[in-house]
């Protein structure tokens, strides 16, 4: 399938899952069934429902918001295999009840004996479809390593509790709800393609069908026994081995033996009173978000008008120099000089949007001159009431990964390798570009646009936000963020009210169905903006704070998650 074809099935899917849920054109504002308010002691926002309530229970049971968190993303791994997973990677970031900032990346890496051209032919010509399906295109998964170093390091909780949930409903199976059925049934060819994914997912599926997954209940019990060993070594490693050998992948057992997560630093920055940490590198999201935050600082939001061309025109050339800037200087910090301070300063944000006027377009935009300083993602928030903050987002890259099962151990295998830039200027399946920062290298880490952040107000706990949505996943915490705080929505509209997004290349805006009015698209075609509508953008889910720490928690009308609380 054409990256092309991959991108229109995609959102084609999510459509029918959108319609599905029987929006009505201005139906933004009405959905409730996907919120959770008031409560004191806890919440968990994602999804999937059932996997929300596995982590509410974990907390009832005495766990903080990480042991929930991990406990979820376990049970996201049975019931969510869209984008749950404990094939692919991720990134979290969390302000602990003792203070600390935190965060941890668990993002895939390039198998050791990866190079540079390795999805191009012998002219120099991307392969169609390389690096994105079948096995050449998993990077080594990084969220058991990941998940369980969060659990040791700020959770509370036995390994083998929390992940008991995740046993259980694969071993018992579980009820699927429509959307899973719908997006299994329009994958069902491409799992005919292996035989491992064919096994379990190879059939037709219907809404309330039973999913039993004997294999997944398998490995996630060796996992739960074992700890990493469990999956980075004998039997998970060499099923592994096995299935990359099966398709012509290359993932050895020394690379899943000496895959580690990576405790970073959180990045930090300040929006209008506000204090945000954010993830940094090898994801762009953080900084990217900090780097927009900064421009939109100086601006008065609300005076410009939600909605209005001369908001959406800022925006537009906001998300331009941003998008820009990080198809030349993103990459994987232990390979690549990031030139963070630059990126995140609101000085460079300023002289970034010197030359921007209101009723213009910059069509001359170029990534900034840095003086050098030295189709599925899922997320979760969750929020206890000792004050643990944790915001997690976890992915396969598109919707069920590469689509392979590894035969035997029943979970499927991400195809990240296509976050690379397989060559400069070529397009990934969000059409984000790179160039040397995001080059391909042996043991590196892809850029990621995830964008798992906390947020304070006065050193209290006010946000917990994330969002899939590939390079519209930046955007979309964007947007969610500032209908908060300058547009003064409640967490509900501010998530569910329609988005836009640019990303310097292609050179048009994407503009979610009605999300415009006709005047105003009518305006920004005066101003030389090409528009297209898209149906898929993002799906946060997000926990806000008021005053008295009561918290709210909601989940994207555009999925099927579920805020759940106690
Ligand atoms: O890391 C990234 O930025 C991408 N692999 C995320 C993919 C994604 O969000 C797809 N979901 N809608």
């Amino acid at each position: 399938m054409t990256k092309g074809k991959r991108y229109f099935k995609y959102f084609f899917t999510v459509l029918i899952v959108i319609l599905s849920l029987n929006f009505t054109d201005s139906g933004y504002k009405k959905q409730s069934s996907n919120f959770a308010s008031g409560f004191m002691s806890g919440v968990v926002v994602s999804a999937n429902e059932i996997a929300s309530e596995v982590g509410v229970d974990i907390m009832k049971r005495g766990g903080n918001a990480v042991d929930a968190i991990v406990g979820t993303a376990f049970a996201l791994a049975v019931v969510y295999p869209q984008a749950g997973n404990i094939g692919g990677g991720g990134f979290m970031v969390a302000k602990l009840s003792d203070g600390r900032e935190v965060s941890v990346d668990f993002r895939e890496t390039a198998p050791s004996t990866a190079y540079r051209d390795m999805y191009l032919d012998s002219n120099g010509n991307v392969i169609p479809d390389l690096s994105t399906d079948g096995h050449l295109a998993s990077g080594v998964p990084g969220s058991v390593d990941g998940l369980l170093h969060i659990l040791e390091k700020y959770g509370t909780m036995k390994r083998a509790d929390v992940m008991s949930y995740a046993v259980n409903l694969a071993e018992n199976g579980f009820s699927i709800n429509a959307e899973l059925a719908s997006a299994l049934n329009s994958y069902g060819g491409e799992f005919g393609n292996y035989a491992g994914s064919k096994e379990i997912f190879g059939r037709k599926f219907s809404e309330g069908d039973l999913l039993v997954q004997k294999d997944l209940a398998n490995t996630l019990r060796l996992i739960s026994e074992k700890g990493r060993d469990g999956f980075y070594a004998g039997e998970t490693a060499d099923r592994i081995v096995v299935e990359m050998k099966r398709g012509g992948g290359i993932i050895s057992n020394e690379d899943l033996a000496n895959y580690r997560c990576v405790d970073r630093n959180p990045i930090k920055g300040k929006y209008k009173g506000y204090d945000v940490i954010t993830m940094g590198s090898p994801s762009s999201g953080g900084m990217c978000l900090i780097y927009l935050l900064n421009i939109l600082d100086s601006y008065d939001l609300k005076f410009l008008g939600f909605g209005s061309s001369r908001y959406i025109n800022l925006l537009a050339e906001a998300m331009k120099v941003v998008y820009a800037d990080r198809s030349e200087y993103m990459g994987d910090p232990d390979f690549y000089k990031v030139p963070l301070k630059d990126l995140i300063s609101k000085e460079y944000a300023a002289e970034r949007m010197r030359n921007f006027e209101f009723g213009k377009t910059r069509r001359e935009i170029t990534p900034g001159k840095i003086n050098r300083e030295s189709s599925q993602t899922t997320h979760i928030s969750a929020a206890d009431s000792k004050g643990n903050l944790v915001s997690l987002t976890t992915t396969l890259n598109d919707i069920f990964g590469s689509r392979v099962v590894v035969q035997g151990a029943g979970f499927l295998l991400n195809n990240e390798m296509d976050d690379f830039s397989v060559k400069p200027g070529e397009p990934n399946i969000f059409g984000l570009i790179g160039n040397e920062a995001n080059a391909i290298a042996p043991g590196k880490r892809m850029l990621s646009s995830m964008t798992p952040v906390v947020m304070m107000k006065d050193g209290k706990p006010f946000l917990v936000i994330g969002s899939p949505g590939g390079g519209k996943i930046i955007t979309s915490v964007l947007q969610s963020i500032i209908n908060i705080i300058d547009f003064g929505m409640p967490l509900n509209e501010a998530i569910d009210a329609p988005r836009i997004h640019h990303q310097w290349l292609p050179d048009y805006i994407q503009a979610e169905r009605n999300s415009l009015s006709e005047g105003v698209i009518d305006e920004l075609k005066t101003i030389g903006y090409e528009i297209k509508t898209v149906n898929s953008f993002g799906r946060v889910e997000g926990i806000i704070f008021d005053t008295d720490g009561v918290m709210t928690g909601y989940s994207d009308r555009r999925g099927s998650g579920k805020a759940v609380s106690f």
